[in-house]
């Protein structure tokens, strides 16, 4: 095992989310809920924000000349998708793409169509900008999370502007297979429905026979009907530096829409997100492939010993460092509630779209997982 991560950093104290929401001084609480982890960044990137820090002049920020570039070569390599350059368009963060995608997409009332349960700015969209949200449920399936297509066939229309997938998919831990993208494709094409997909656990697929297939990458048809959201602060950790996504838009009045959208709003990136993002895609493969097999051993560990506890159980998770467990069994009234007096910070399933589940972050020092199923176990004795 990689010894990149000890010994582990106390994040108590840090002004992390994760680790402050719910903690107070007389209550100790380990942070297990929000998307982020608990691992140190690598060197690469660490020395080049240090670099950038030395130029000690921060003014406005265009992006490096090498930046587009490596996200072109990145898509090519990783996910065999070959990206025109100016098809991207740099955005501040990827939660505020999915609201200006809904929102230069049709008009007041359209349908946006999202997967339930879903990442929680999934199943708010809809409502922010104006717009009716269409549920697809979607069901367990012989231990597998699988989308309802015929609830999709049946509900999609012509209103259907937006169709948000998220893939790899936050909180079930799936990665959709090239079937389940084409019937999704297949359905939105045949209703002029545009798909926004936010792919920003691309890099974080942990199943070694498991591939991520952007979606637009199927067809070029697909593809001019596609927005494809991402960014490198979820598989290189780096949310605490913000700031700057990336969304790629073929069709060239669609992207013009989505900038006059974001046109005022949408705030530029700062010179120490594009250093770290630049480091982390051109420096860090080997990092990633550590992180993967650290995230895939703990993985591993949570699902042994969730199976073993009585009253919870979750799928396998194929990607992200996130586990959707389901608590329906598990005798307490508020599961969150009580996990957090026993010292647990999880997220709650029913602001995802299903009160049976809790959502556990597994992004974290092994003896820190350790200590969340303890406290946990001692929740449900
Ligand atoms: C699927 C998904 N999209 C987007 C985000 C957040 O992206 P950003 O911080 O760039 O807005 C998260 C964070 O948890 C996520 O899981």
């Amino acid at each position: 095992m990689t010894e990149l991560f000890n010994p582990p950093i106390e994040r108590r104290g840090s002004d992390s989310a994760k680790w402050t929401k719910f903690a107070s001084n007389e209550r100790d609480v380990i942070g297990a809920w929000v998307a982020d982890m608990d691992l140190p960044s690598a060197d690469e990137i660490i020395n080049a924000i240090k670099d950038r820090l030395d130029e000690r002049v921060f003014g406005y920020t265009v992006a490096p000349a090498e930046f587009i570039p490596l996200l072109q070569e990145q898509m090519q390599r990783k996910h065999g998708w070959r990206v025109e350059s100016d098809w991207f368009v740099v955005q501040p963060g990827v939660v505020p793409s999915l609201f200006f995608a809904s929102n230069c997409l049709g008009n007041s009332g359209d349908g946006v169509m999202a997967a339930r349960p879903n990442y929680h700015y999934f199943l708010e969209t809809a409502q922010y900008t104006d717009r009716t949200y269409q549920p697809v449920d979607c069901h367990n399936t012989d231990g597998r999370w699988e989308m309802d297509f015929q609830q999709m066939s049946e509900t999609i229309t012509r209103r259907t502007k937006t169709f948000l997938l998220c893939n790899p998919f936050n909180p079930v831990g799936r990665v959709f297979d090239k079937e389940e993208l084409e019937t999704i494709a297949n359905l939105c094409l045949k209703n002029g429905t545009m798909i926004c997909a936010d792919e920003i656990h691309a890099d974080l697929v942990l199943d070694d026979d498991k591939q991520h297939l952007p979606i637009a990458s199927l067809d070029p048809e697909i593809e001019k009907h596609s927005i494809t959201l991402f960014s490198a602060a979820k598989a290189f950790n780096l949310p605490g530096i913000g700031g700057l996504s990336l969304a790629i838009i073929p069709d060239p009045d669609i992207r013009a829409a989505f900038q006059q959208r974001s046109y005022g709003v949408a705030t530029h990136p700062g010179a120490l997100a594009y250093a770290a993002t630049i480091a982390a895609y051109r420096d860090c493969d080997y990092w990633l492939q550590e992180t993967i097999t650290y995230l895939q051993s703990n993985r591993d560990y949570l699902e042994t010993e969730i199976a073993s506890i009585e009253g919870l159980s979750m799928n396998h998770v194929e990607a992200t460092f996130l586990a959707w467990i389901n608590v329906a069994e598990s005798g307490l009234d508020n599961p969150v509630r009580e996990f957090l007096k026993h010292g647990v910070a999880l997220s709650a399933g029913d602001e995802m779209g299903s009160s049976d589940h809790i959502r556990l972050n597994f992004g974290c020092h092994r003896t820190t997982l350790e200590e969340i199923l303890k406290r946990m176990k001692s929740a449900l004795s």
